[in-house]
């Protein structure tokens, strides 16, 4: 008989179990909160929560306590749209997107056909992700199927929940990146018998956005979808104005951009559309009606200086928007460092984001809209237990500001706009701790 894993975390925990709405205040009934709260984990799972008073008088004997009182804890948090393969072109200087791409991206995901290089930047991805408090990511890979299988091998020996997929290009792109239109479909679908379902992993199909895919790669594309709706898709839409007009030159037989995807099939509800900063009402209104998401990347579009997303506007079409890092265009993986962007772009738009919203967002919002929320996102009897363990305290001054809180709303928002790498003290991912900030050394001798 296999061992239980049985343990209790006594700190504040905080969950949604719905949108907490716009309003200053959160909707009633969308906000689970106990401050002085018990979560108990056994065998990769959250067992149950509840005040601490309440929990503790119902524990069997022999399970362990361990007490993280001052922090908070909230489910891991996820990132909708990220490329794993750019990390190490962060920061890189001076360019819009679609010379980003060329001067500096594409030079870089070549170097993504070793299988090695693609191990190690797998590994350094995952440590920088669990070091930021994220536990679930849809992934961007490269062009080269070895990129995926790095990935979702080091994913699998963490026990992480990931969604990732090979870049799908038949054009435009350097030879050595460029697939040949069918070649790439049957990468495609080996990657898919692989990984699609195993344990933890969810495979993506990802051409990179139309003008890197002839219409039959699209075509392709859809067909495989249409076959197994289980599979998820992503790709960029409408980031930069230079991007629409050649999308426009290049099919001149679709109305507007995202009629290049509607035509192929590739718009439904397990489709995740990056940016969508330059679309009309109708555009949005047509993304909603598929049930699809906008994958917000405010870092990445104040970089790459793309536009200012209009969030009011994807909601008022009952478009699902998540919120995403877009690493490498985005300038950090942090989630916080995402709301703490979002907010600054909501602002210059005059469409402020709340912390409850945001904190939403990272969690069962983005869980929800990428279908994942019947495993993760949220503190609850059953689900995973994929976890953040929050320090508001974590640095002098974030200390001195939280000391002024009068509510958990205010503290979020100190977090969202103050923190960074060094507020996760620990993220736990399959009910095990998998990053602690203070890691001390074993001593030797
Ligand atoms: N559009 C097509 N490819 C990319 C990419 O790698 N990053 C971003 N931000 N936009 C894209
Ligand atoms: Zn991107």
């Amino acid at each position: 008989m296999t061992k239980t894993d049985s343990r209790v975390l006594r700190a504040e925990l905080l969950s949604f179990d719905a949108d907490p709405g716009e309003a200053d205040s959160p909707v009633p009934g969308s906000v689970r909160h106990y401050p002085d709260g018990a979560l108990w984990v056994e065998n990769g799972r959250i067992r149950a929560l509840d005040a601490y008073a309440s929990l503790a008088s119902r524990l069997p004997e022999g399970v362990e306590i361990f007490d993280y009182r001052g922090k908070l804890i909230t489910p891991g948090f996820i990132d909708s749209h990220v490329h794993y393969v750019q990390l190490e072109i962060m920061a890189s200087w001076g360019r819009q997107l679609l010379d980003w791409l060329n001067d500096y991206t594409f030079p870089e995901e070549l170097k993504f056909a070793n299988r090695e290089h693609a191990e190690a930047l797998s590994e350094a991805f995952l440590d920088e992700m669990l070091r930021v408090g994220t536990t679930t990511a849809q992934v961007f890979c490269s062009s080269h199927a070895t990129s995926v299988d790095a990935f979702f091998a080091a994913s699998h020996r963490r026990g992480l929940c990931m969604l990732a997929g090979k870049v799908l290009m038949d054009r435009h792109a350097p030879e050595e990146l460029t697939d040949d239109t069918l070649g790439g479909i049957r990468d495609s679908e080996r990657l898919i018998a692989d990984w699609h379902g195993k344990r933890r992993l969810g495979y993506s199909l990802t051409p990179r956005f139309a003008p890197t895919s002839t219409r039959a790669q699209l075509d392709a594309t859809g067909a495989i979808l249409r076959n197994d709706p289980s599979l998820w898709l992503q790709t960029h839409l409408a980031e930069n104005t230079g991007e629409l007009d050649w999308v426009a030159a290049l099919f001149p037989g679709s109305r507007d951009y995202l009629e290049v995807y509607e035509q192929s099939g590739l718009v439904g509800p397990r489709s995740t559309f990056a940016h969508g900063i330059h679309l009309d009402q109708a555009m949005r209104g047509r993304l909603a009606e598929r049930g699809a998401n906008l994958a917000f990347c405010p870092s990445s579009n104040l970089f790459l200086g793309s536009g200012l997303f209009d969030r009011k506007a994807a909601r008022e079409a009952g478009l699902n928007v998540t919120y995403a890092s877009d690493v490498g265009g985005g300038t950090d993986l942090s989630g916080l460092a995402t709301l703490k962007a979002a907010y600054q772009v909501g602002q210059l738009r005059g469409q402020p984001l709340t912390a409850w919203q945001g904190f939403y967002g990272l969690t069962l919002g983005n869980a929800r809209a990428l279908s994942l929320d019947d495993r993760i996102g949220r503190l609850a009897p059953g689900m995973d237990a994929d976890f953040v363990i929050l320090d508001p305290a974590a640095t002098p001054l974030l200390a001195r500001r939280t000391a002024r809180c009068r509510s958990l709303g205010e503290t979020l928002f100190a977090l969202m706009m103050m923190g960074d790498d060094r507020s996760v003290a620990e993220t736990w991912a399959a009910g095990r701790c998998q990053h602690r900030r203070d890691h001390q050394p074993i001593a030797s001798g």
